[in-house]
């Protein structure tokens, strides 16, 4: 066991985010972190935390803006801890197939702390998603699930391996 303590804060508007979160702090504390995952508008202060993991939904090539402004207002407390960070997503099967770098408005973000890795994952369009315009792409029968969570594992558990100092 560790007793670092790592949070998973994200920018979820349809919770398919959050559920990545999720996922990956399971993981992290099955590996032996104590890992929980928080929605990064609620998170005011990083001092409880050894490691940090920001993830955000993409919309229209942006972070969300709970993750954005989560980089911004807690930039100093980001530089002195090991972050990572992840997008979510693509509606199709591409971050299931090749790996899809941060768009340039998630690497100004990601460009305030020296970032140990990013990842993009599949996303999610659930079936009656809140915003008019995830509606009207739902109603033209794009609402699936691309989340890969054995994808999502594998990435957090090479988290814990490096946090662990297992390689
Ligand atoms: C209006 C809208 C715009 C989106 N723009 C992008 C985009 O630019 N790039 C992308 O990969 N996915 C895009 N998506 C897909 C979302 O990122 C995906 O549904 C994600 O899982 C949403 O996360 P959330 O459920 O946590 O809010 C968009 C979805 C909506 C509804």
């Amino acid at each position: 066991m560790s007793n670092q303590r790592v949070l998973v804060a994200y920018g979820s508007t349809n919770q398919g985010t959050a559920g990545l979160a999720e996922e990956i702090a399971a993981t992290l504390n099955k590996d032996g972190l104590t890992a929980e995952a928080r929605p990064a508008a609620e998170v005011g202060d990083l001092t409880a935390y050894d490691a940090v993991v920001i993830g955000g939904g993409l919309y229209a090539g942006r972070w969300h803006r709970d993750a954005r402004r989560l980089t911004r207002r807690l930039q100093p407390q980001l530089r002195e801890r090991p972050v990572w960070c992840f997008s979510s997503g693509p509606l199709d099967a591409s971050a299931t197939e090749k790996d899809i770098p941060p768009t340039r408005g998630v690497r100004r973000a990601m460009s305030r702390f020296p970032a140990r890795g990013h990842t993009t994952f599949g996303g999610r369009l659930a079936p009656d998603p809140k915003g008019r315009l995830a509606r009207s792409m739902a109603k033209r029968g794009m609402a699936h699930d691309w989340r890969d969570f054995e994808q999502v594992r594998a990435w957090a558990h090479a988290i814990a391996t490096e946090l662990l100092g297992r390689r």
